[in-house]
């Protein structure tokens, strides 16, 4: 018995996919209404993309000690994922192999084991079996590989953000990101130390494809309609000064903002060459939260000339980056999309604090929490309602069999719109839809592809 079982990945497994021709269902300027909307589909994405290539599980902050738990999914997988007593984390199907119920029924923990709720098989918290009630009852030998937990075979973390894949053949996570990790870099380091922890979710379900809100993750072109009311609500206090995402509201493509696509299905739209280039560029854009005036005077009166570098960090960063299929950095949150069903999906808002490396101390690092508790009650957050209420509607428009097809082609075929750089990424401005153009392609690539998918046990 080896530690690896391969598992198979062919489309012809999954269903009706077979039947399909991928590249009649996604074109180069649009896409098929059957891929929001066909089970079949959707189940073959579970494997070709949700274990085919690196998805986000957690953030290392989440699990900081050894023997911390949380559970979480990849793809419609539940899993445990766990620092065990040495230090490693792993990601554990919550899967117990007697009868196949859910192991650990907790959203997290501290725990050296995990006794399942059914028949009380105990396992380790590395997924070896430990133990089961009344082992005489057993002829066959209960330490076989083959009771052990499976788990994911390929867990890495880049910068305290922890993926997995059951793909023995991808890339090393950092060279899979490529590009894409630069702007994770910035994001980071812009907080002392260059580090975020993670604090508590908002929670929204959505009756809707997965993809729709991967598609709208990087979309300039509906801001000014679908965010109106906030957009309003943002600068209703405002005056001449516009707050928020006003840089929206005209003309978005005549912004120095743009979008870049970086491979492997990632982007991110840059909005801060939007912003004035000085301390307190980023906290001027604030729109009005309760208390601000205060903590912006204290801050002056505490910290003088540097305080409106600490007030930007608690403004909201003005970047979304997109990493295919599932995390999106927004602000200063941790979006996480998880898909339910065809048409239902969980979007998890993680909000994040920064700590104290000694550089500000710890009553500014808690003042500043405090501050970005308001701003990530703003807009990219807020703003989920909005989109949401569309996903559900283009869901219920896709039911319309015979219209079949929606269009992404914004920006295709005007002559040095879109660019490709030197290093590969593509470039356009904000309201085009080419990060759309591209993730599909990289869905495509992944979809038409027999990965070299396995789960592993401990031997
Ligand atoms: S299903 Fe877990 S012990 Fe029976
Ligand atoms: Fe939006």
């Amino acid at each position: 018995m080896t530690a690896l079982e391969k598992i198979g990945a062919a489309p012809v497994r999954v269903g009706s996919t077979a039947l399909y021709d991928w590249d009649d269902l996604v074109q180069e300027d649009r896409a098929h209404r059957l891929i929001y909307t066909d089970p079949a589909i959707f189940e073959a994405e579970m494997t070709h993309i949700f274990g085919g290539t690196w998805t986000y599980l957690a953030h290392e902050s989440e699990i900081p000690d050894v023997n911390d738990f949380i559970t979480r999914n990849l793809g419609l997988r539940p899993l445990i994922i766990v620092r065990d007593a040495e230090g490693k984390i792993r990601a554990l199907y919550n899967r117990c192999t007697h009868r196949g119920t859910t192991l650990c029924r907790f959203d997290k923990g501290n725990s050296k084991s995990f006794q399942c709720p059914y028949h009380g098989w105990n396992f380790l918290n590395t997924g070896r079996l430990r133990g089961v009630p009344w082992p005489d009852g057993y002829a066959e030998d209960m330490r076989d590989p083959k009771y052990n937990l499976a788990q994911v075979p390929r867990v890495e973390t880049y910068r305290g953000f922890i993926f997995g894949t059951l793909n023995l053949d991808a890339l090393p996570l950092a060279e899979h990101l490529g590009p894409i990790a630069t702007v994770i870099d910035e994001w980071l380091d812009r907080n002392p130390g260059g580090r975020v922890v993670v604090c508590e979710a908002n929670r929204f379900r959505f009756k809707a494809n997965w993809k729709l809100a991967y598609d709208n993750s990087c979309d300039g072109y509906h801001v000014a309609y679908s965010h109106r009311s906030l957009l309003e609500t943002e600068n209703r206090f405002a005056g001449e000064n516009a707050k928020g995402m006003a840089y929206y509201r005209n003309s978005p493509d005549a912004q120095p903002m743009y979008m870049r696509y970086t491979g492997r299905g990632n982007h991110y739209k840059d909005k801060r060459p939007n912003l004035e280039k000085r301390p307190g560029g980023l906290w001027a854009l604030e729109s009005a939260h309760p208390g601000m005036e205060h903590y912006e005077a204290d801050f002056i009166r505490r910290y003088g000339d540097r305080a409106f570098s600490l007030l930007d960090l608690a403004g909201s960063e003005p970047v979304n980056i997109n990493v295919f299929p599932n995390l999106s950095l927004l602000g200063n949150h941790i979006q996480v999309f998880e898909p339910v069903g065809v048409d239902e999906t969980n979007a998890i808002w993680y909000g994040t604090m920064i700590v104290d490396d000694g550089s500000i101390g710890a009553d500014g690092v808690r003042d500043i929490n405090a501050l970005r508790m308001r701003t990530q009650e703003g807009f990219p957050n807020f703003g989920e309602v909005d989109d949401i209420a569309n996903f559900e509607q283009i869901q219920r428009g896709l039911m319309a069999v015979e219209d079949e097809w929606v269009y992404m082609n914004r920006g295709l075929g005007i002559t040095d719109r879109v660019k490709t750089n030197n290093d590969g990424t593509i470039t356009a401005p904000a309201t085009d839809e080419a990060f759309m153009r591209e993730h599909f392609k990289e869905w495509k690539r992944l979809m038409q592809t027999r990965a070299n998918l396995a789960i592993r046990r401990e031997p």
